[in-house]
């Protein structure tokens, strides 16, 4: 059983005017866990890495569970490499922030992530508030292009930015493959969550977050934009004679989406009190004081032992959970042939 036991490395940027929050947090752990999709559910579907405060567990109760230090929890399901003979490697990860080897890098953003000045009010999540990003079951362009956020970048090197596209790569990648995950920025102001962790948030009625679009009446609080940064190095798997003979790339989440539509994130608000909220509406440069709270390394230990007792690693020959790897929407299970 994996628990990846790295040093928490942590990273405030702040920029003029008003907090620009970028911070990176090595992984907790990588299992599968869930307590916002699959709550109670041991082990839940598929593997995940998880990012942040300790107390992450199967369960997550607000009133109950919430961590005591003001910890939120981050987490992405994890890549998996397909080769060609069938069996399934786990892709590692590196990160934008130098000495950082995995994990997730977390934003907060007021405004556009290009926009210095971060000059816009906006309003910070309540304790208890948890959301969710995307559509594991979708498997085409049409079901993702809604949650046009979640997107991939395929790194020529660790500058690139662009183009983004709504499904994996098609070719290696040099430097990598970025994920981003961008969460809606409209809150209805009133839902901690909802059934679908999603309804009780929505974009911007036109234009884009970036572009300062307006909030709809039935959302009408402009909450930071929260965005989470992934980078897995696939360059280790960049050889195309161990790609599928058919030509097709060979990355697949682990719940067993080959195409990339599926992409999604889980967001579980722990900030302790308005620290967010501080923070968010004080200019300061990198030393903000609710930051540095943040910042402290005994808040966050950053690795838990895991407690689903599975190998995720190594060479599998099926992915943890036993999902069939899919490459487009019905017939949704199509076994390719070395
Ligand atoms: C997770 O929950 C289990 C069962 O309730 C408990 O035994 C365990 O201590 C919890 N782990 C953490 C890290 O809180
Ligand atoms: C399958 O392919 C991978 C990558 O080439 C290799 O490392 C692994 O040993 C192979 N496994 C089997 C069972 O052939």
């Amino acid at each position: 059983m994996k628990s990846t036991n790295q040093a928490l490395l942590v990273l405030m940027l702040a920029t003029f005017g008003s907090a620009l929050i970028r911070f990176q947090c090595s992984q907790l752990v990588v299992e599968r866990l869930d307590p916002l999709v699959n709550p109670g559910m041991l082990p839940s579907t598929h593997v995940h890495q998880i990012v942040g405060g300790n107390s992450f567990n199967a369960t997550m109760d607000p009133k109950k569970d919430m961590p005591a230090e003001d910890f939120s929890n981050y987490w992405t399901a994890v890549l998996y490499f397909r080769a060609k003979n069938g069996t399934f490697k786990r892709v590692p990860q590196t990160s934008q922030i130098s000495g950082a080897t995995a994990g997730i890098t977390v934003y907060y953003m007021q405004d556009a992530l290009y926009d210095t000045a971060q000059k816009s009010k906006v309003t910070a999540f309540k304790p208890g508030f948890r959301m969710f990003i995307g559509d594991v079951n979708a498997r085409s362009k049409a079901e993702v292009t809604k949650y046009r956020q979640l997107t991939y970048t395929c790194m020529e090197n660790t500058g690139t930015r662009e183009p983004e596209t709504l499904n994996f790569p098609q070719k290696p990648c040099k430097a990598g493959i970025m994920v981003n995950q961008r969460f809606p920025t409209c809150w209805d102001g009133k839902n901690l969550d909802s059934p679908d962790h999603m309804a009780h948030m929505a974009y911007p009625e036109s234009g884009t977050f970036e572009s300062g679009g307006p909030c709809p009446a039935s959302h009408p609080v402009r909450t930071a934009q929260v965005l989470f940064e992934v980078v897995w190095d696939t360059s280790k798997f960049n050889n195309k004679a161990d790609w599928p003979a058919d030509g097709s790339q060979p990355f697949v989440w682990s719940f067993g989406d080959a195409t990339g539509y599926a992409n999604h994130a889980d967001y579980v608000f722990g900030w302790k009190g308005d620290a967010l909220q501080k923070i968010l509406d004080t200019a300061c440069v990198v030393n903000c004081a609710g930051a540095k709270t943040q910042n402290t390394a005994a808040m966050n230990k950053c690795a838990q032992k895991a407690v689903v007792n599975e190998n995720i690693d190594g060479w599998l020959t099926e992915l943890p959970g036993g999902h069939e790897v899919q490459y487009g929407p019905a017939p949704r299970a199509v076994k390719y042939v070395a």
